[in-house]
């Protein structure tokens, strides 16, 4: 055969391929999800997500600072909130001694270089589990991101560097925005959950917070999965309403809406590997089936490939060490 082109010259060798590759994950990419409880010297696994953990404020900050020394340079907080301080309204988001606000605080004190985002959403303090306040049995948009509002002006008065809203409300990065303007917090990101999906694969992480929907679903305000242009439309709207950077979710059964995305706006986008997609492998891996740590760097390559420069991961940590090799 003679062949002009032998496209396997390009593959022929470990130095070679290294030459040529043109996605390459770094710690600084992900940003590592957090799980915080009440108490001291608390770490609690997760059932549904072998090997990750509910930590109370202490463990969390040695967790903080472990990542820090990995090369990880983000974390993004979640916070468990007890039973009876649950409202329909989230009135202890807006608490500025709450479980929120005291780990942002003892974040930034312990480790001030990280860059601390938290979750804006109603789901972990609602009584009915929703990201938003009912009424007559809805989830109500404009009552909904007033709270949002305050509880974001909250977070960034403890010290968090972006405020990332999880709740898909229409209008809530304007106003998270403005109110930020008006209390003065002008360089507090916003990290805007742009396209996220109504997802069976948040699964796990309602069992980490025990805040799944007591009644209905989610298809209100999470977005339907058969949509594409959707995404871009909620998308350059989050843009135009001052987001810094923005979020596809979950991640693996959806780059192609990532690429889009990404291919639709001038801002940093990140994906958020979900807790069922962390699940799925952990559970193959356990099995036999699946080398993990392959699977796992396969999996966050594929995502930064597909345009997200930032990847939200419980393998965060391990993704980490492995690059480290
Ligand atoms: C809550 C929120 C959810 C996730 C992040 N923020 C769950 C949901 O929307 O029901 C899911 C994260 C994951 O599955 O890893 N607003």
């Amino acid at each position: 055969m003679q062949l002009i082109r032998r496209n396997r010259i390009l593959r022929q060798s470990p130095a070679v391929r290294a030459m040529v590759a043109e996605t390459m994950l770094k710690p600084s990419d992900f940003i590592a999800p957090l799980f915080i409880i009440e108490g001291a010297g608390i770490k609690e696994e997760i059932s549904s997500m072998p090997g990750y953990y509910r930590r109370s404020v202490d463990l969390t900050i040695e967790e903080v600072n472990e990542l820090w020394a990995l090369g990880i340079r983000s974390v993004l907080l979640f916070i468990k909130c007890k039973d009876e301080l649950k409202d329909n309204k989230g009135t202890e988001a807006l608490n500025e001694d709450g479980l929120m606000q005291r780990s942002i605080r003892a974040i930034k004190a312990a480790c001030p270089g990280m860059v601390v985002m938290t979750d804006v959403a109603l789901d972990p303090f609602s009584s009915f589990g929703h990201d938003g306040i009912v009424e007559d049995g809805e989830i109500v948009n404009d009552a909904t991101v007033e709270v949002l509002a305050k509880m974001s002006v909250s977070h960034a008065r403890a010290g968090a560097d972006f405020v990332a809203p999880s709740d898909m409300m229409d209008g809530r990065i304007l106003a998270i925005r403005t109110a930020l303007e008006e209390a003065g917090f002008t360089r507090t990101g916003i990290m805007s959950y742009s396209a996220k999906y109504a997802s069976c694969f948040y699964g796990p992480f309602r069992d980490a917070l025990d805040s799944a929907p007591g009644f209905g679903d989610k298809k209100t305000y999470q977005m339907d999965y058969a949509n594409r242009l959707e995404a871009v439309k909620e998308t350059i709207m989050d843009v135009e309403e001052g987001a810094d950077i923005v979020m596809v979710k979950p991640a693996m059964a959806y780059l192609d809406i990532v690429r889009e995305v990404a291919d639709n706006v001038q801002v940093p986008v990140s994906a958020y590997h979900v807790s069922g997609e962390y699940a799925m492998i952990k559970a193959a891996a356990k099995m036999g089936w699946l080398n993990e740590e392959k699977a796992v760097l396969e999996s966050l390559t594929s995502i930064k490939r597909a345009g997200a420069s930032l990847i939200a991961t419980y393998y965060a940590k391990d993704a980490a060490r492995w690059l480290k090799g």
